[in-house]
């Protein structure tokens, strides 16, 4: 048997435990022979690739990034030019099957080459932890911890100069990031893209820290807006690869620009922007991703095609790509970080 494994879509600490588990599980257990693409798809359509054994995993546990590289472009369903190429490279390097780490867009085209004849098992990976039915991505614990610890600093430099620091998170449309680092790293105000903000309450948290602690620390997810107000789109970009055109970002100064001129204060806003993505994932991310690795192993022996490895209550599972795609997991009112935030004394802006 020849097993293929690829990372597409944007990178995230962790991928590279998932090959190194996957790998090791497959080797291991059946002796298979384990392929990797390189570049995600575009390395399948290009037929670019290299034999993945034990020696080549070993020693990338700890790395950031993704040994194989990646592309979020690559779509091998955007004509049948292309469907043919990677469905012809699939054959000509005799896959059986093929492990496919990659987030929301990359999941969508495992589940079109699943049904075009390649069989594809699929690993979901995100830092924003926002995939549906699957309650923890790996990743997510390393972006919290990177996230925290930037507003640890900022709140020692905004202490000093008593100002309103503004700390700006990825996530997207999710605001799982802002609202755990906020609360690990002390924010006195969590902007969410759940939840349009009230810029006047914010004000007000901020008018009233003036007068006692006279600084503020306020961490804000890409995705949040004003009651009113209109999403904050960094850039736009072309649609080739289907992924996902708008790159969100610059809320922070938006809303610095609107506090400023209304307080005594000086306020300074902060994007973190990739520094979240990159870097050693944390013990518990490569955990994780060591346990998301080894299932998709398990679910390839096991011919369970189309299907995404998830985590539901603790446990890791299997759900068809196809009941998932295209859906995320946000922020709901009842989740109960929320209540716990609020209750001590957190502004949420609303
Ligand atoms: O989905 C992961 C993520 O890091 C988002 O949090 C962020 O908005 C986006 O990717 C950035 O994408 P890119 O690396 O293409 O700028």
């Amino acid at each position: 048997m020849r097993i293929g494994v690829l990372t597409g879509g944007g990178d995230c600490p962790g991928l590279n435990a998932v090959i190194r588990a996957v790998t090791k599980s497959l080797l291991r257990q059946c002796g298979v022979e384990i392929i990797g693409i390189e570049d995600g798809f575009a390395g399948l359509m290009q037929g670019r690739w290299r034999r993945l054994d034990w020696q080549a995993v070993s020693g990338i546990l700890f790395n950031g990034g993704t040994i194989l590289g990646t592309s979020n472009r690559a779509d091998p369903l955007a004509s049948e030019a292309d469907t043919a190429a990677a469905l012809g490279h699939a054959r000509s390097l005799g896959l059986d099957a093929l492990v496919v780490i990659g987030g929301d867009g990359t999941m969508a085209i495992a589940h079109g080459m699943t049904q075009r004849g390649l069989r594809c098992v699929g690993v979901p990976k995100t830092i924003d932890n926002d995939i549906a039915a699957c309650e923890r991505s790996f990743g997510f614990d390393t972006a919290v911890a990177t996230v925290t610890e930037a507003l640890e600093r900022v709140q020692t430099t905004g202490q000093s100069h008593s100002r309103v620091m503004i700390v700006e998170t990825m996530g997207r449309y999710a605001g799982w990031i802002a609202l755990e680092a906020g609360i690990a790293g002390a924010a006195d105000v969590i902007l969410l893209p759940e939840f349009d903000y009230d810029p006047e309450r914010v004000l007000a948290v901020c008018r009233e820290r003036e007068q006692r602690q006279r600084y503020t620390v306020i961490c804000i997810g890409e995705g949040a807006k004003p009651i009113g107000g209109e999403l904050t789109i960094e850039r736009r970009v072309d649609t080739r690869g289907g992924a996902d055109p708008i790159r969100l970002g610059g809320v922070a100064h938006r809303l610095r620009d609107w506090l400023e001129p209304r307080l005594s204060s000086e306020v300074r806003a902060t994007v973190l922007g990739h520094v979240q993505r990159g870097g050693s994932p944390t013990p518990f991310d490569r955990v994780l991703a060591t346990q998301f690795g080894n299932h998709a192993a398990q679910l390839v022996q096991q011919g369970l095609f189309d299907h995404m490895v998830t985590l539901r209550d603790g446990r890791m599972g299997a759900v068809p790509i196809a009941e998932v795609a295209g859906q995320n997991r946000r922020i709901t009112a009842d989740e109960p970080l929320l209540a716990t935030a609020r209750q001590i004394g957190i502004c949420l802006g609303h």
